[in-house]
């Protein structure tokens, strides 16, 4: 049985590549945004046919990559842990997101005092939560967030300027029995160690897969929203009893993003 979940997902309407915060992004190169909003309707749509709710955040002029929903937030036991942007181009989208979140009914809404970019840079395992660092989201984040949820974060150091979110790097395939799929090479040492200690039986990426935005899916435990060209990720998901489904995000992802950045799970 898999427990329907609920999603915030943006949708594109005023994306484009105009300014470059992360290696991917090239404002010389065009994009195509119907063939954007294309693709991120076809993913929500597989989450509603799949039995999950999808909730809508209106987007803003001038707010390019706010179709990148994960990065407005963190929601655990129905409390929001806010974002604050590391770069001026996105600050403006946190307060949008604080909104939606007050005008729908959430009653604890914190406001972050640091640097942290939502589940770009935190995950929900199942007694933890994992925070990156090293790009966008401050160490003092993950005390913060910490204090917060009251659950034991473990801070994890990217390395990798192409993997600069957390998200772009591990994704938690189910937080009940604990399982992640991960690319090592995008953490440092000491973090590669942590995760080799709290996952021993973690699906282990390729590059070539990660660099594919592979890591970047959404799993509700069961089916695991992938993007299809991390095609070395689909046989090791179903032997691990998982049903991948891979789909299409190559025109988001000239932004540096896929899957996992256009959706913030709603965790009531
Ligand atoms: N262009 C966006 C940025 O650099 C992409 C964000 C991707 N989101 C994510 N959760 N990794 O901020």
């Amino acid at each position: 049985m898999i427990t329907p979940r609920r999603y915030l997902m943006c949708p594109p309407t005023y994306f484009r590549v105009s300014y470059a915060i992360n290696p991917w992004m090239d404002p010389t190169k065009p994009v195509d945004p119907a063939l954007a909003l294309f693709q991120w309707e076809d993913l929500r749509d597989r989450y509603r046919s799949l039995g999950h709710t999808v909730e809508i955040l209106q987007p803003l002029p001038g707010l390019p990559d706010m179709v990148f929903a994960a990065n407005g937030a963190t929601v655990l036991d129905g409390r929001v842990f806010g974002a604050r942007f590391a770069n001026a181009e996105r600050t403006a989208e946190a307060p949008a997101h604080r909104e939606w979140f007050l005008g729908h009914g959430y009653a604890a809404v914190h406001d972050p005092r640091h640097i942290n970019e939502g589940e770009g840079d935190f995950a929900v395992t199942g007694g933890r939560l994992l925070a990156g660092r090293g790009f966008r989201s401050s160490h003092r984040s993950h005390a913060e967030l910490q204090e917060y949820f009251g659950r034991p974060v473990i801070g994890l150091e990217l390395v990798d300027p192409r993997f600069y979110h957390l998200d772009t790097a591990l994704c938690v395939l189910s937080p009940d029995r604990d399982d992640v799929m991960y690319y090592p090479d995008a953490f440092s040492p000491g973090s590669r160690a942590v995760l080799a200690r709290l996952f021993p039986g973690a699906l282990i990426a390729s590059r070539a897969d990660a660099v594919a935005f592979g890591l970047n899916a959404v799993s509700d435990g069961h089916n695991v929203l992938v993007p299809a060209a991390a095609t070395g990720l689909l046989k090791p998901l179903r032997e691990r009893g998982y049903a991948p489904v891979g789909v299409d995000m190559s025109e988001l992802q000239k932004a540096g993003g896929s899957v996992k950045c256009c959706t913030l799970e709603l965790r009531d």
